[in-house]
């Protein structure tokens, strides 16, 4: 297929409300726009993103995740608008898709439906009971006669349920004939890309309309819209887990990152977060348990246990209320509120309640090294760097400053003494009062 995909993304997106620029908002963990550029990229391999609005800031994203995107400035000043968007465009092929930026649920799928035909000009059309907000297209016995702005639409041009959604799909020879030649009178003074329609139909070209779900298409303009179509990319993330075998109790209570990925036979329970690109192996995450950017095999999490990014779990039970990070744990016993971060801890050890990694002293982070069949009583403080060797017995309340060689037992503890009937002086009382 020769194909070219133009994903327009100059405008402002004032309506978010935010510092961040509009396509740069995240859905599923995916800035908006890189969703569509996936959609693309099983296309094609000609794209283009046109910017203007935080350019730089938008191309830098897109560069630490793609490498084989093109970008083009608008001349925003001179050519305000979608067509004004297409000026100066450089393409490759003979077809041509533009998109906007603002869609992340837009399917490859979806986008195949609008380069199937050989027409001059594809465009994507909604039926909408409520039209508002949308370009209206003017169709008469099956043919596009133009597309009209809201803003320059008559009272009855108003009542028409067929809108715009958007995308198309233009041979390149078209869009050279009618980029240059388009004009800005109309109410936004803008240059419009959808007079292109009109123009084509004028001298003859086909355009062929093609229905699309709303679903797919819906352009994100809000802080409200944005919840809208994550709500719904959820629920599609969910739903293909769920069909590959991952079970989920309450899955609506469930959030699962688009780069997070699931092997053999899982287990989510209700209100569990997978953020990040997590790898979950064979396992079982408890309610309300948060995993992030994190590798969990063989395991069992939670519930409410944290694992943060760079950790990686095997063969390991992690009860509530723990917390781990940047830690390789592998057979590894630790139930019950505990922080483990930058360890590695071996098979068989014994994490007790209460223990703690001490893996920062203000400047520097330190590693804590514990090997294998290790008992850590509960509330130790381990101080990094340490390295605890293989079968030893540290007693609980230790604070562990110095490595413990194999098969010893560590203890540090201020010796325990008793003053016999301290209560009874202290508070005035006797030992039969009531
Ligand atoms: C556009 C269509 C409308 C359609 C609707 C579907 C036009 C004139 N109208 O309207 O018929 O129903 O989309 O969602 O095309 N952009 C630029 N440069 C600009 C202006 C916009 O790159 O100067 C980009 C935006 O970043 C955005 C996309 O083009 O990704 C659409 O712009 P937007 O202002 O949202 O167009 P609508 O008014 O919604
Ligand atoms: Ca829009």
């Amino acid at each position: 297929m020769s194909l070219s995909v133009v994903i327009l993304a100059a405008g402002q997106g004032t309506r978010m409300k935010s510092a961040t620029p509009k396509v740069l908002h995240e859905i599923s963990g995916k800035p908006m726009l890189f969703h569509a550029i996936d959609a693309a990229q099983q296309l094609c391999d000609d794209i283009t993103v046109v910017l203007y609005h935080e350019a730089a800031r938008i191309q830098k994203a897109i560069e630490t995740s793609y490498n084989n995107i093109k970008f083009h400035t608008q001349d925003v000043a001179r050519f305000p608008g979608t067509g004004g968007a297409m000026k100066g465009v450089k393409t490759l092929h003979e077809k041509v898709l533009i998109l906007n930026g603002d869609m992340p649920l837009v399917t490859t799928e979806a986008l195949s439906s609008l380069i199937q035909s050989d027409a001059d000009i594809n465009m994507s059309v909604i039926q909408l009971t409520n039209p508002s907000g949308y370009g209206r297209v003017a169709i008469n016995h099956g043919n596009v006669l133009e597309i009209i702005e809201e803003k320059d639409c008559s009272p009855s041009q108003k009542e028409i349920e067929m809108v715009n959604a958007g995308v198309y799909c233009v041979k390149q020879e078209v869009l050279e004939r009618y980029i240059p030649a388009l004009q800005n009178h109309n109410a936004q003074k803008e240059y419009y890309l959808t007079d292109i329609i009109k123009m084509a139909v004028d001298e003859g070209k086909t355009v062929h309309p093609v229905m699309v779900a709303e679903e797919e298409f819906k352009g994100v303009n809000s802080k409200l819209d944005l919840a809208h179509a994550e709500a719904i990319h959820q629920r599609r993330i969910k739903e293909a887990w769920m069909k590959a075998g991952v079970s989920m109790r309450l899955s609506e209570t469930i959030y699962i990152d688009a780069r997070a990925t699931f092997e053999g036979e899982c287990m989510l329970e209700n209100g569990v977060s997978i953020l990040g690109a997590s790898h979950i192996i064979a396992s079982h995450i408890k309610a309300h348990s948060v995993i992030e950017d994190a590798t969990i095999k063989n395991s069992d999490v939670g519930p409410m246990a944290r694992i943060r990014p760079d950790s990686i779990l095997s063969d390991t039970h992690i009860g509530n209320f723990v917390e781990v990070k940047k830690s390789t744990l592998t057979g590894v016993k630790a139930g019950h509120l505990s922080y483990l971060g930058d360890a590695t801890i071996d098979t068989g050890t014994n994490i007790g309640a209460g223990v703690i990694t001490c893996n920062y002293d203000g400047k520097k982070k330190s590693q804590t090294i514990i090997g294998k069949n290790v008992f850590v009583g509960s509330d130790t403080q381990l101080i990094a760097p340490v390295t605890i060797e293989d079968d030893v017995l540290i007693a609980a309340g230790s604070t562990i400053t110095k490595n413990v060689a194999k098969g010893n037992l560590a203890i540090s503890r201020t010796p325990m003494e008793t003053v016999e009937n301290f209560f009874y002086r202290f508070f005035k009382k006797s030992p039969h009062a009531d």
